[in-house]
């Protein structure tokens, strides 16, 4: 597996596993914009023998970053791919914090993310309309 930025031509694979993954995906307009022109957004991806099978995206605000997406598709989940790929774009962007909102539901995430250090700080109720947001975040010590 090699972990690496995402490029332009990465946009149609990554959307592919953002509509697999995600009830209200991003459309591909708003993927496309944000990894190609967006200064602040950073995406990497996991590729597999040529293919991209996961990604993550984060927006750099000063020395915090708020983690927009991460998603691998469903046949290579469980491989620790989710993991790598965060702890890969922590690694690389390096800053003092990092936030993120999560469905409440979604255990297997709020686990990964455990995982990593963040931690629980507040709840953002009907953040996705039909379901609390979970608001995580990881502070370096
Ligand atoms: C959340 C998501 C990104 C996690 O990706 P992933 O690559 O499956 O994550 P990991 O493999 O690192 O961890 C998942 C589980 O596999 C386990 N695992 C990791 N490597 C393993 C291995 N080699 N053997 C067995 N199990 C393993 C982990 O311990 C973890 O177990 P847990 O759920 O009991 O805690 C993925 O499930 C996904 O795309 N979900 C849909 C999108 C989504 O919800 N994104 C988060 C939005 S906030």
């Amino acid at each position: 597996m090699k972990y690496r930025l995402a490029e332009p031509a990465d946009v149609p694979a990554i959307y592919d596993i953002e509509t697999m993954s995600f009830k209200t995906p991003w459309s591909l307009e708003s993927l496309q914009s944000d990894i190609c022109s967006n200064d602040s957004a950073y995406y990497f991806v996991a590729e597999h023998d040529g293919k991209v099978v996961g990604f993550c995206g984060v927006h750099v605000i000063l020395n915090e970053g708020h983690i927009m997406n991460v998603a691998v598709a469903p046949d290579y989940r469980g491989q620790g791919i989710g993991e790598t790929l965060l702890r890969t774009m922590m690694a690389y962007t390096n800053l003092e914090a990092y936030t993120l909102e999560v469905r409440m539901s979604n255990r297997t995430a709020i686990r990964l993310y455990k995982r990593l250090g963040f931690t629980e700080v507040a709840i953002r109720p009907e953040y996705y309309i039909d379901e609390d947001a979970l608001i995580m975040w990881w502070r370096k010590s």
